[in-house]
């Protein structure tokens, strides 16, 4: 757990570099948790960051030989934005129409459902899917 979030009004930001593969996205998971720790947010952020790490193994060129994905967490009184970055494709993220046979299309639903707010900037070369939660200073640590 982060000293750092102890119910001071400061804003925090924390980064770290993933490599592209699946197994990956538990080490993001764990990655959030460690700051967040058992606060009601930490759930919906480390839902969130799954769902965004998986697409960028999925869809872009982080999940290519080599690749990598980054992740940032921003945490300020009353916010915290969850940031996934990827090494870009041809694609780029939307909600789609869920597919019910294969399960597939709910992820950025999910995604969307969980934050108060989320958005893509960069481009093929590049992107970064981000999404913000509220968080609320009652669930802050003392
Ligand atoms: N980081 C990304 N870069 C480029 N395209 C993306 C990215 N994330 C999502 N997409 C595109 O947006 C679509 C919708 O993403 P979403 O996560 O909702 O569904 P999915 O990944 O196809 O399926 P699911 O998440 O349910 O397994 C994807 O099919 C893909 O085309
Ligand atoms: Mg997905």
């Amino acid at each position: 757990m982060s000293p750092a979030l102890n119910g001071s009004a400061e804003i925090h930001r924390w980064c770290r570099s993933f490599p592209g593969a699946r197994a990956q996205i538990s080490e993001a998971r764990q990655f959030i948790a460690g700051y967040l720790g058992d606060r009601c947010e930490a759930d919906t952020a480390q839902l969130v960051v799954s769902e965004l790490a998986t697409n960028a193994i999925r869809h872009t060129r982080s999940g290519l030989p080599g690749g990598r994905f980054g992740v940032t967490l921003h945490a300020g009184s009353t916010l915290l934005i969850v940031a996934v970055h990827d090494e870009g494709s041809p694609t780029t993220p939307h909600l789609r129409e869920a597919d019910d046979e294969d399960q597939s299309g709910r992820g950025l639903y999910l995604v969307e459902t969980l934050s108060a707010r989320w958005g893509v900037h960069g481009d093929h070369a590049g992107r970064t899917v981000w999404a913000l939660i509220p968080f609320a200073p009652a669930d802050r640590a003392v």
